[in-house]
């Protein structure tokens, strides 16, 4: 026992690639690749918990089946102390023959959480190992992965999830755990969510632990969410009051942890259901776009987002 089946993104994670919903396009084609027993590198991008971790470990599933373990290498370029520890990992990993099959599968998260130079290293690396392994890079935007790499890999697009289909999703959950929800809640945790999945389905199992789960339950659920605190930081600012917004802005960076990227995607997501003019909208969202661009090219996020 892990504990891992008690949480239910890990309980209810598809482990086939037909069971993953959503990303028909992506799907098909990687279905092919499957059926010709082949796979070239490949690039995934998209917005979190829209399936790509989850894409990646069925794909194993269906190459390898019960072997897919010793056949699959799953890392995180941000948590790994640079590319060095990748580097070594993916050796000793690639020391040994593939079982039961032609090839091994590196799986790296957030690869463009890594410097130019480093992606310039991972590069060598995938072409050093590439008679025994596979790697599927996953990243939020392709833009941040050097063209060399691009130009080496197939580039799959993810989109965030449909309402219907998160909806769905979390119906079936509670179908499956027997939950007593109040008609409606659904589509407000999806309103939460974002059309990130992973955030919806821990919002369902956080507010799963009260019993009858009423739309009171979601919204003191996620009054702990960032949404919910860049939402007030939002107000804050706009009714003026600067030094209470910027207290909310450095508890949201230092004690939340939460990346400036996320802070400027949340205010973005909001602006239009703030009461204001749309010339006011119009100049926020030009704000919201240069302090995007600049941090995505890696500026300091207090900096920027203050
Ligand atoms: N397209 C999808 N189909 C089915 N489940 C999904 C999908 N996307 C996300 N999920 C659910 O959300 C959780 C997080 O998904 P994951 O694949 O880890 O997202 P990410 O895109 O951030 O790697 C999974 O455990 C799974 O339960
Ligand atoms: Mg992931």
């Amino acid at each position: 026992m892990t504990g891992l089946e008690n949480i239910w993104t890990e309980k209810y994670r598809p482990k086939k690639l037909e069971d993953v919903i959503g990303q028909n396009h992506v799907v098909s084609s990687l279905r092919s690749f499957v059926s010709t027993r082949s796979l070239p590198h490949c690039l995934f991008t998209g917005p979190a918990g829209c399936g790509k971790t989850t894409t990646a470990l069925c794909i194993a599933n269906e190459f390898f089946h019960d072997q897919w373990k010793s056949n699959f290498l799953e890392l995180n370029a941000s948590d790994e102390r640079g590319i060095e520890t990748v580097r070594v990992k993916v050796k000793d990993f690639a020391r040994t023959m593939p079982i039961g099959g032609l090839f091994k599968i590196v799986y790296l998260d957030e690869a463009d959480a890594l410097t130019k130079d480093a992606q310039h290293a991972l590069r060598r690396t995938m072409e050093l190992y590439s008679n025994t392994c596979r790697f599927i890079l996953a990243c939020n935007y392709s833009g941040k992965i050097i063209p060399p790499i691009q130009s080496r890999t197939a580039i799959f697009r993810f989109s965030s999830l449909k309402e219907e289909d998160i909806v769905n999703y979390l119906e079936y959950i509670a179908k499956a755990e027997k939950l007593n929800i109040e008609k409606g809640v659904l589509q407000l945790i999806f309103k939460f969510s974002n059309g990130d999945l992973r955030k919806a389905i821990n919002i369902l199992q956080t507010a799963s632990t009260s019993g009858r789960i009423t739309s009171d339950v979601i919204l003191s659920v996620t009054s702990k969410m960032e949404p919910v605190l860049v939402q007030k930081m939002l107000s804050s600012s706009l009714s003026g009051n600067f030094s209470e917004a910027r207290k909310q802005l450095l508890s949201l960076l230092y004690e939340k942890g939460i990346a400036g990227e996320d802070i400027i995607r949340d205010i973005h997501s909001q602006i239009f259901s703030l009461d204001l003019k749309d010339s006011q909208r119009l100049s926020i969202i030009e704000k919201t776009g240069e302090c995007e661009f600049r941090l995505t090219e890696g500026s300091n996020p207090q900096i920027q987002l203050e």
